[in-house]
């Protein structure tokens, strides 16, 4: 186990109210890398004042040994080990291990873990009939909310969150099931048979066969797809308090079940500033549709009058690069290749890479291609519609989800997550009876 930093506060923040000249010590903690926090759960105590961080810019909501970011290095690390060297040398399975339990599993371990998730993937018969109450042309998402909220009224001996087997339970049966729910919302939509998992498959060889199979003739698992989509999977494992796992978060604070909690975290999941960005950049490239037409959009994505953005461009965190887009290029080039896809998608992405990488706005903005400028490329040639790539994205973050979930749970300290506000309303004013209403 890696040996972390107490948390003891030996350093102090000391804050002066400039109008009364009173000041307050605030203690400073530092974690294992990155900045210092100071800690304000007692300035209100202190000094009648919250703080106010309306989008959490400044704001660490919990602490966290899974993930570590330095925006500023383009650095991504879960439990110490970067994502270039898991994408290179680990896989989904393994990385799912590592965030659940901390560390990388000896041989026995990886079987045991192997052997938990492939024996969970099969969904409960009863919830194939619950897909029929949907319109075959309902968003992915919008069925997967649905189906993942629902899993609880399926799974009651796993609910109790206060007993670590049923916990264990919860998390091996999430991860299992989420690629048969994808792989099935997936099938429903092109009116295709639902094909059911199979254990001589590894994960991501099981996800693609689910999705791409037929009952009427024989599959072959391509191994360089099969490759791209494992990467793609640890690549979008886990990003530590971004908004959808925040809200697992907020949703687990309050002791819901995990299923109801890894729901909410699907919807958040949704919006097109966070997961929803990969359907928006393709659709983007789409309007785009020439390399002559991109200083057009270039211009719109400048001008503040218009909300168009540039999709797939900028990120909260990361201020120099994305390390994971760059993995994802090179996985795009090799998928591309082995398809003898020539997408000309990719020739008007890289051009617009280009060019928005050479312009004043964007690079004073430190703007650069995050993670989802290449994926919908990748997704596409593999052979998913646009709609399913963040259903794609829920399905590795359920990982990330439900080892943020069960880390708040085992915290002794869990209260549940309640925000306070700066409230600009009306201050206390009499009722007004109807007929004296202007
Ligand atoms: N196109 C044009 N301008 C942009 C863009 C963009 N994609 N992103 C940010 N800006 C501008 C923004 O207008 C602002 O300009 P100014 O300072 O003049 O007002 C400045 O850059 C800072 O932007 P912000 O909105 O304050 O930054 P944020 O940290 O709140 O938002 C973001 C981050 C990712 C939501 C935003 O960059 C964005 O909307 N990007 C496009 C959507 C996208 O690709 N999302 C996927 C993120 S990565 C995957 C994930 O985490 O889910």
């Amino acid at each position: 186990m890696a040996k972390e930093k107490p948390d003891a506060a030996e350093k102090t923040f000391t804050l002066t109210n400039d109008e009364t000249g009173d000041s307050v010590k605030l203690p400073v903690v530092e974690g294992t890398c990155g900045p210092p926090v100071i800690d304000v759960r007692k300035l209100y105590a202190e000094t009648g004042h919250f703080t106010f961080d309306p989008s959490f810019t400044a704001t660490g909501s919990c602490k966290s040994r899974l993930t570590y970011i330095d925006g500023e290095e383009g650095i991504l690390m879960h439990r110490g080990y970067t994502i270039e060297e898991l994408t290179e040398k680990s896989s989904f399975l393994e990385v799912a291990y590592l965030l659940l339990y901390g560390d990388l599993p000896n041989k026995a371990e990886k079987e045991k873990f192997d052997h938990s998730i492939t024996t969970h993937t099969m969904v409960h018969e009863q919830i194939n009939y619950f897909y029929r109450g949907f319109r075959r042309d309902a968003h992915p998402m919008a069925i997967m909310c649905g189906i993942v909220g629902g899993l609880s009224a399926f799974y009651h001996d796993s609910l109790d969150i206060w007993d670590p087997q049923q916990r264990e339970l919860s998390a091996h049966r999430l991860i299992a099931k989420i690629p048969t729910l994808a792989a099935m919302t997936y099938k429903y939509s092109i009116g295709q048979p639902f094909m059911y998992p199979r254990n001589d498959l590894n994960f991501a060889e099981n996800f693609l066969y689910m999705c791409f199979a037929l009952p009427a003739e024989p599959y072959k698992v391509n191994p360089v797809l099969a490759n791209a989509m494992d990467k793609i999977f640890i690549l979008h494992a886990d990003h530590e308090q971004n908004a959808s796992t925040s809200t697992v978060r907020l949703a687990g604070s309050s002791q819901a079940n995990p299923f109801a909690c890894i729901a909410s975290g699907i919807a958040s999941l949704w919006g097109p500033s966070h997961g929803g960005a990969n359907q928006a950049v393709l659709e983007m490239l789409d309007e785009i549709g020439t390399k002559e037409n991109i200083p057009e959009f270039i211009k719109r994505a400048k001008d503040k009058d218009d909300p168009f953005r540039l999709m797939g461009f900028g990120h909260r965190v990361y201020k120099n690069r994305d390390p994971r887009a760059e993995v994802l290029k090179s996985a795009a080039d090799e998928v591309l290749a082995d398809l003898g896809v020539n997408d000309p998608m990719l020739e008007i992405a890289m051009e617009l890479e280009k060019i928005a990488l050479e312009d004043p706005y964007f690079v004073e903005r430190k703007l650069f291609p995050n993670v989802d400028f290449y994926s919908g490329i990748i997704l596409r040639a593999m052979g998913f519609p646009t709609s399913m790539f963040t259903v794609l994205f829920a399905l590795a973050r359920t990982v990330g989800w439900i080892s943020q979930w069960k880390e708040m749970i085992e915290e002794p300290s869990l209260r549940i997550g309640r925000p306070r506000q700066l409230y600009t309303g009306p201050a206390e004013r009499p009722y007004v009876p109807i007929e004296k209403r202007k």
